[in-house]
């Protein structure tokens, strides 16, 4: 609904979206609102500051002081910075896991909320200095014990996730979520100051025509993989067009990409890396569940990413997503 001045008057912020989607839910206390509003300040802050990196100092090496006397951070180091702080006084969460910190952080006592956040605070760190898109990912979960939160209320499978979500930090700032409902997109108006839904129940197409995988480890890839690889530069049916390679070596942007045209993603086991790169706690598990739940599957290369109960909470998984009918051609020439 749009005023004389051409101005919305009636857009759907985050904020409302939520809002909305809790009234719908007979038990909800708005507590997971809460914690997202929160996230999502975080996520403002980072998309401010990539946007001001350079001239800000914000590139390379944390540790150095600027002209009056503060420390300057590296981006990766200011956005944990940023979800931590946020979502400690945020009330709702009790434990939270970032890839920048080593151990799980525990909520102190008086702040503590129901929730268990996973998050990678800046995502595709090897992007940053180039300025080629990053972003965040995060799951939330439910504490499900009683007593003092401990690493074991983190190491979940992800089909117990309550929420996912992702920030994309490009040529604009988008958020993608899912509560189990299907996915929304978001973008930043930046006049706003504000998440709109910009992009309603996303969907990924049944098959897509692009593939993404880091080719320099070719040389590593078991037969299977390189069988499938070549299956899509040199289709066997010479009526059918090879599929586009795209790889941004950004997990966010690479998904991203693959949830609106189609497509599959890759970070595969290989002899080098077993378990691939990615971490399921907080790049695996959410990226699995936005996919699932936007009509695509994401697998390990031998079950389902969802299903994968973490021992360890950085450990490492393989990661195979997309469109379905990518997925299963892969996991075919798997032997799966
Ligand atoms: P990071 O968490 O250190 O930034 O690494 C994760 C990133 C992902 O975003 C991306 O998919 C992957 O690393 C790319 O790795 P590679 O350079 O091995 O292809
Ligand atoms: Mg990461």
């Amino acid at each position: 609904m749009s005023n004389a001045h051409g101005m919305d008057t009636d857009c759907m912020t985050l904020t409302r979206f939520l809002i909305s989607e809790q009234r719908k839910c007979e038990h909800a206390t708005g507590a997971l609102t809460i914690l997202l509003n929160q996230l999502m300040t975080a996520v403002k802050a980072i998309a401010s500051a990539v946007k001001r990196a350079g001239i800000a100092n914000l590139y390379g090496i944390a540790g150095t002081a600027n002209t009056s006397g503060d420390e300057q951070k590296k981006l990766d180091v200011l956005a944990n910075d940023l979800f931590v702080n946020m979502l400690r006084s945020s009330g709702q969460a009790a434990l939270l896991v970032s890839e920048e910190d080593e151990g799980v952080i525990e909520v102190e006592v008086a702040n503590q909320g129901k929730y268990i956040v996973t998050f990678d605070p800046l995502d595709g760190s090897s992007n940053i200095d180039c300025l080629v898109s990053i972003g965040s990912i995060f799951g939330i979960y439910e504490k499900k014990s009683e007593g003092a939160p401990s690493d074991a209320d983190a190491l979940r499978p992800g089909h117990e996730l309550v929420a996912s979500g992702y920030a994309l930090y490009g040529a604009g700032c988008m958020v993608v979520l899912t509560t189990g409902c299907g996915v929304n997109g978001f973008t930043l108006d930046p006049n706003l100051g504000d998440f709109v839904l910009t992009h309603p129940t996303m969907t990924i197409k049944e098959r897509g025509k692009i593939y993404s995988i880091n080719e320099g480890y070719a040389l590593y890839w078991d037969e299977g993989m390189t069988k499938y690889i070549k299956s899509l530069k040199f289709p066997e049916d010479s009526k059918k067009a090879p599929y586009s390679a795209r790889y941004i070596g950004s997990m966010v942007a690479d998904v991203h990409r693959t949830i609106l045209y189609g497509g599959i993603f890759l970070y595969p086991s290989n002899s080098k890396s077993p378990n691939g790169k990615l971490r399921l706690l907080y790049e695996g598990n959410p990226m699995a569940f936005i996919v699932e739940q936007a009509g695509g599957a994401a697998s390990t290369g031998t079950g389902r990413i969802l299903d994968v109960v973490p021992q360890k909470i950085h450990e490492r998984v393989p990661v195979i997503l997309g469109s379905k009918q990518d997925v299963a051609d892969c996991l075919a020439a798997l032997g799966q």
